[in-house]
């Protein structure tokens, strides 16, 4: 780490987030501001009428994912060397079982000699039962997807339409007939289009005329099986979900609707239901085209984007060979770690400055003793977390499960420019934020706001508030080749010691009281970038990190004499998941007893994800004295 790296973390932060915000502005779809998103800016905006996309032939014999170069689970070159094997041996206090070391559901059994064993379910192999089973393997299912079934061959390949079942690798346009419900297949060259009875619609006319969502959509069970961008969903058994460390079924414990269909679904309590989709190696998300019962409109493919049918009857298809693959290069592999959860970017919120319009919510919230107005009832208690659906490292976070996740914004001091957000933070008191020093700008103008995902939607369950003082550690301290003291308290604008109010989506993260223990998993957090978007994510993304012994993390293929007692490491050493930039000055929390403890704020990192390069974080613990000393007496 330099300090290049630092400053190209601000001026990332300061620069390019508000160009990113810029470039999504004008984009709008029908249900709310939070799907106006589109990751890949592949769509156009939509006003009335869907202009939707959908894949054509070409489009899969194009994805260079399908056939002879994809759709592989897992190359044969695996093998034992686990670059984490030193963090299970340090995990002694916690025996060997905890965290569980077996993937996979994979049971663990403690034995002798800080040794463990994981017995696997079938068809899961391995000491930590990481070994996949290999039965979607290299273009087996030609151009089409691989599902994992529970009994053998313990795969199917669903095919994209118009090639056929078993392998996916001939095919047929309209024969058999790929509509349901009567709808009648018209011919367009290799391709083909549905044209649905009146009141059916999506892309087979598979939707019926009732299909539709109340409230979240938590109970759909409809058939919809398009995002709003028109992606097709991935089967929730698909070995692609599996495969990017997503078990939908383990993950989500309710009867949830989930199974081995494509259907969108919305087990994790989000707006409305949703589905995982894939653009080449990438595993991504997004709400769903569904209609909203409320509403009582019928979505799905518009009458005009279905072609007329051609003028000569289109002569039945017999099964072709198809095509040889095309000799793609194989895309490249991610870079960085956390990728996005695909979230909508909302023109930029006007700048608040109030105390907010939202009363707390009664449902969990205890009341705060009038006699301690300037201190929280409680810290350290989320929402109880429904699922965690894991997207690569990084991880969708649900309402309320990081309540004391703060966002940092500046803005030119006395401008009316809008705010950007340039760091995380993390709610410590109803007045007081804890953040890294170097998010702190002189000659800028400060707010957090807290109590939201979105960072470019206006959530009813925000609170925002203007920071009327910052400090910074006295001993802050630049080096060319790391950050000292990295720590700031900035004290809130609020009325007799009360700002931030208690709610079901605002808490205090409690402070530590004892020192952390190596190999322990933590959880980090923030609207920092990903290994998709370099300017950062609009929903807030978490991911399950382990603290790094200090000795190991001074190795000098490491980060050397680098380190001071401020700091820790925290990572995995063989890469991947990791902070980035944008995500300084928010939280590493650790859970003890249910209870959740900022022991970290992300301070810096020689890039972002890279092996033997973890996350730096300064450590809350060394520096309570100090945390104490400032925010007492003070409101
Ligand atoms: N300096 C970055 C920021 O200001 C944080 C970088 C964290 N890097 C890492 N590899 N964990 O947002």
């Amino acid at each position: 780490m330099n300090l290049k790296i630092l400053f190209f973390c601000l001026f990332l932060a300061v620069i390019l987030i508000p160009a990113e915000m810029k470039r999504h502005k004008h984009k709008k779809h029908r249900h709310s501001d939070r799907h106006d998103h589109d990751p890949h800016e592949i769509s156009s905006p939509k006003h009335g009428k869907h202009a939707k996309k959908r894949e054509r032939f070409d489009d899969i014999m194009n994805d260079p994912f399908l056939g002879i170069l994809g759709d592989s689970l897992d190359d044969d070159d695996d093998d034992d060397d686990d670059p984490s094997e030193w963090l299970f041996d340090l995990q002694e206090p916690a025996g060997h079982c905890n965290p569980n070391p077996c993937q996979n559901n994979g049971v663990c059994k403690e034995k002798r000699q800080k040794k463990f064993k994981c017995d696997c379910p079938k068809p899961f192999k391995g000491r930590r039962c990481e070994k996949g089973p290999k039965f979607c393997k290299k273009g087996l299912c030609g151009r089409g997807e691989c599902v994992l079934t529970s009994t053998a061959p313990f795969y199917e390949c669903k095919c994209k339409h118009p090639f056929q079942p078993p392998n996916c690798r001939t095919y047929s346009v309209c024969e058999p007939n790929p509509c349901k419900n009567g709808g009648q297949c018209v011919k367009d060259g290799n391709d083909f289009d549905c044209v649905c009875p009146p009141g059916f619609n999506g892309r087979f006319c598979h939707v019926g005329p009732n299909d539709c969502y109340e409230d979240d959509g938590e109970s759909y069970r409809g058939t919809v099986s398009e995002t709003i961008d028109g992606d097709e969903c991935l089967y929730w058994n698909s070995h692609f979900i599996l495969e990017k460390g997503t078990d939908p079924f383990n993950s989500f414990e309710d009867s949830d609707g989930l199974g081995p269909h494509n259907f969108c679904r919305n087990p994790d309590g989000d707006l409305t239901p949703w589905c995982f989709f894939r653009r080449g190696r990438k595993l991504l998300w997004n709400y769903c085209d569904v209609n909203d019962c409320s509403e009582g409109t019928i979505h799905g493919i518009a009458p005009s984007a279905i072609p007329a049918p051609p003028a000569s009857p289109a002569p039945l298809e017999p099964a072709l060979p198809a095509p040889p693959e095309p000799a793609l290069p194989a895309p490249p592999e991610p870079a960085l770690p956390i990728p996005p959860k695909p979230a909508p970017p909302k023109p930029a919120t006007p700048a608040p400055t109030q105390k907010p319009v939202e009363p707390p919510q009664p449902s969990d919230a205890s009341p705060t003793p009038t006699s301690f107005l300037k201190t929280f009832s409680t810290c350290g208690k989320p929402q109880p977390k429904k699922v965690i659906t894991r997207i690569f490292g990084g991880l969708k976070v649900p309402p309320g499960a990081l309540p004391w996740q703060v966002s940092l914004q500046v803005r030119p001091k006395r401008s009316t420019r809008l705010f950007k957000h340039i760091c995380g933070g993390v709610l410590i008191e109803s007045c007081w934020v804890l953040t890294a020093g170097h998010c702190v700008e002189r000659g800028y103008d400060m707010q957090v706001i807290m109590g939201g995902l979105s960072l470019d939607t206006d959530e009813p369950t925000e609170q925002i508030f203007n920071v009327e003082e910052a400090i910074v550690h006295e001993n802050y301290r630049e080096t060319p080749v790391s950050v000292h003291n990295d720590i700031a308290l900035l004290r809130l604008e609020g009325d007799d010691g009360v700002c931030a109010n208690e709610t079901q989506f605002v808490k205090a993260a409690c402070l530590p009281e004892g020192p952390l223990s190596d190999g322990e998993e933590c959880t980090i957090s923030g609207w920092g970038a990903t290994e998709e978007s370099e300017y950062g994510s609009n929903h807030l993304l978490e991911a399950n990190v382990l603290l790094i012994n200090q000795e190991k993390c001074s190795e000098d293929k490491i980060y050397g004499s680098t380190l001071d007692n401020g700091m820790f490491c925290a990572g995995h050493l063989q890469g991947g998941v990791d902070s980035c930039q944008g995500d300084s000055g928010g939280p590493l929390t650790c859970e003890h007893g249910n209870t959740h403890v900022v022991y970290g704020l992300v301070s810096w990192g020689d890039q972002c994800g890279k092996k033997n390069k973890p996350g730096v974080y300064s450590r809350v613990t060394h520096f309570l004295d100090w945390i104490k000393s400032k925010t007492q007496g003070s409101s």
